[in-house]
């Protein structure tokens, strides 16, 4: 089966409320099992930022499913490419919060303070969350036992 990993971005809009994302990470725990998707999910002060893994047709009509998803707009789609083999699989949905984009890192890492999609590319994008997701705890959708609620105040909505 031909694999492919798909990355992108996008902005809460003010669909999005922050109790939102534990029922997001449910979801996703649930459909991507069900799917065989594995991959991580970011939410910056921003934009969420995603990596999807798996079949070609699963991962394509997944992410056709998830940018109707009201809360989010905005779309940037970084690239579809495909993988011999998947680089995330230890996560059904890992998931990093805004307090791993720090403006130290994102300026060493992709020369700005703050995620801005005009100025990124896959590389920088994929070299950013893999810095991340070495050094901070990343939480994966799938374990119950968290509990993925949001400050309320911690990122901005796209007006
Ligand atoms: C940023 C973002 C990422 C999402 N990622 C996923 C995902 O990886 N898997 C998934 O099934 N749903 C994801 N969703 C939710 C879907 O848009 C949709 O609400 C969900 O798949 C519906 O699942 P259900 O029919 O089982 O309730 C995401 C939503 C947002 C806003």
């Amino acid at each position: 089966m031909r694999q492919i990993r798909l990355i992108y971005s996008s902005r809460p809009t003010a669909e999005f409320h922050y109790t939102d994302l534990g029922p997001i990470l449910r979801a996703s725990a649930r459909n991507n099992v069900r799917l065989d998707i594995t991959g991580v999910m970011a939410l910056s002060r921003t934009h969420f930022i995603q990596i999807l893994e798996g079949g070609r047709e699963a991962v394509s009509h997944l992410y056709g499913r998830i940018s109707r998803d009201p809360r989010h707009r905005d779309f940037v789609l970084y690239g579809v490419e495909e993988i011999p083999e998947r680089a995330y699989s230890r996560w059904r949905m890992g998931f990093v919060g805004a307090e791993a984009f720090t403006a130290e890192r994102c300026l060493c890492l992709v020369n700005a303070p703050k995620i801005n999609p005009q100025l990124l590319d896959a590389r920088s994008l994929t070299l950013l969350l893999d810095d991340i997701l070495r050094t901070e705890t990343v939480r994966d959708a799938i374990d119950a036992q968290h509990d993925f609620t949001l400050d309320e105040d911690v990122f901005e909505i796209a007006v």
